[in-house]
């Protein structure tokens, strides 16, 4: 009943007058202050607010909650064209903000992507007044370049959770704890060195920051990164955007510090120097690689340092990689070569494509451990190959499942595939995932008989057939 005199699902939006006299008023009139305000939260900001319609003394109810969306994107007002709309929305922020009583904010979401040219002042200042009030979740999401105070934002100690997907610069003062933040998602935010000219190296400190997600970033002026977050347990950075790559090799570097990361994330190009400085804790890596110059010189930098990258996470359990060079790392098997052993790599997937079968197998020599292996398109070659490589000690001794995705039919992959089942001795599942695309020039029932039927070493295995969707 309560339920549904407030309209609490949010799609009937019809607050009316006459509803104001339904009986379940007094009920809800007679909850306790805090109660009401927790229930008035849960709605949409805007049904929220509405509820001042439904007597005088409701009037300032709305007042006290504690958790603002403000979506310009959400059908708002009453009809008229977009000028008009947009002006609703900020009127409605206005308002909100400043005829809020409660001295404190749990959470304030903006969402600002449908209009262009707002009021970046008016913006700035919504933004301020929510730092004041102590926010302890702030999200927001412009698609305009926007100045937010580095000040207040840096003093802002009651924040728990920050998402900033917005260009603005921050400029980090030199001592700056944002004492409770757990979670960090930024994306397009760039970092100055609040004594920028006079640095070259930016320290953020975070001290119990347990999430970090850093995308498309930018570092201005800074040659040395430092991320010192003692508790952080998962660290994604993308940092692939095309200024980067127009720039060429860049001299920086990104050094994490935390003892507790179990979960390290990288994407980009690989421009940058990544180092871990406790890299031994980290369980569950991804590397994907998506850079495609080929000017040699650039080539073998950038697989020098994911090599190097690579090499830090010697003991992780858990490594997907998806690398566009990887099929260049042929020529340069001595970089496949000079990786340590990966003793405790239990599952690897291998996302690239044309990935040489040489460069497979020197990987697998590198994981001892290894019990799941993914990957997808292997590259042509020759059917000597197979015969005159050593069989990886994994394959003879742990590797119980193999999937092998995009699976086309095609020679190679079925001398591969034969491979393993030839030698793999505890297999216990090859689940191939067909190839969406139909090819006229394979009979895929006769691929999947031979290898249903291929002789295996394993009396456990079994050959699965999937198509995309369920694997
Ligand atoms: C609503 O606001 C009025 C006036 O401030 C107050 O007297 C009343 O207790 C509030 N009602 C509830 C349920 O909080
Ligand atoms: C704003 O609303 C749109 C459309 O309903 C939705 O896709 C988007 O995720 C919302 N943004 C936020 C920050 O909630
Ligand atoms: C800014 O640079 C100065 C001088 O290099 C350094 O002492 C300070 O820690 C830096 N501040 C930040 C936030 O990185
Ligand atoms: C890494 O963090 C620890 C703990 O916060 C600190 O004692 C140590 O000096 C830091 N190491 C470096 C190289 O900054």
């Amino acid at each position: 009943m309560v339920t549904s005199a407030l309209t609490l699902n949010g799609k009937n939006e019809k607050l009316s007058k006459r509803q104001k006299v339904v009986d379940d008023e007094d009920l809800i009139s007679n909850l306790p202050e805090s109660i009401l305000s927790h229930i008035l939260s849960l709605l949409p900001t805007k049904d929220a607010v509405r509820t001042c319609v439904l007597s005088t003394r409701w009037i300032y109810n709305w007042t006290f909650i504690t958790t603002i969306d403000m979506n310009d994107t959400l059908p708002f007002g009453r009809r008229g064209c977009w000028k008009k709309k947009k002006e609703q929305f900020v009127n409605f922020v206005d308002k909100v903000l400043l005829h809020l009583a409660n001295p404190s904010i749990e959470r304030f979401s903006l969402s600002m992507t449908a209009y262009q040219n707002y009021d970046l002042v008016r913006v700035n200042a919504w933004i301020s007044s929510v730092l004041r009030r102590g926010v302890q979740k702030l999200h927001i999401h412009l698609s305009k370049d926007v100045f937010v105070s580095s000040r207040s934002l840096f003093n802002c100690n009651s924040l728990l959770d920050l998402k900033l997907d917005v260009r603005c610069t921050l400029r980090v003062p030199s001592s700056h704890f944002l004492s409770n933040l757990k979670l960090l998602h930024l994306c397009g935010v760039k970092f100055l060195n609040d004594s920028f000219p006079h640095s070259t190296e930016l320290v953020l400190n975070f001290p119990v920051l347990k999430e970090f997600k850093c995308i498309c970033c930018k570092w201005l002026n800074a040659q040395c990164v430092s991320i010192e977050t003692p508790q952080l347990e998962s660290f994604h950075i993308n940092s692939a955007t095309f200024e980067s790559l127009s720039n060429g090799i860049s001299k920086y570097s990104v050094k994490i510090n935390s003892s507790h990361l179990r979960k390290f994330s990288y994407s980009g190009y690989q421009l940058e120097d990544v180092i871990l400085l406790n890299p031994s804790c980290v369980l569950v890596a991804s590397i994907v690689n998506s850079f495609t110059r080929d000017e040699e010189y650039i080539m073998l930098e950038v697989q020098r340092k994911t090599c190097m990258l690579l090499a830090q996470l010697c003991e992780v359990e858990r490594l997907k990689l998806e690398i566009y060079f990887m099929k260049f790392l042929a020529r340069g098997r001595n970089l496949v070569a000079s990786l340590p052993t990966f003793d405790k790599l239990i599952h690897l997937e291998i996302d690239s494509v044309f990935t040489p079968c040489e460069t497979l197998l020197d990987l697998l020599h590198k994981t001892p451990s290894l019990e799941s292996l993914t990957f997808k398109d292997v590259a042509r070659f020759d059917k000597d190959l197979l015969a005159s490589m050593v069989v990886p000690a994994c394959i003879s001794s742990n590797l119980k499942v193999v999937k092998l995705k995009a699976f086309e039919g095609v020679e190679h992959e079925i001398w591969l595939a034969k491979f393993f089942l030839e030698n793999a001795k505890v297999l216990e599942l090859m689940a191939i995932t067909k190839y969406s695309r139909v090819f006229t020039c394979t009979d895929m029932a006769i691929v999947e008989q031979q290898l249903l039927s291929a002789s295996k070493i394993s009396s456990a295995a079994t050959v699965k057939f999937l198509t995309v969707g369920t694997d």
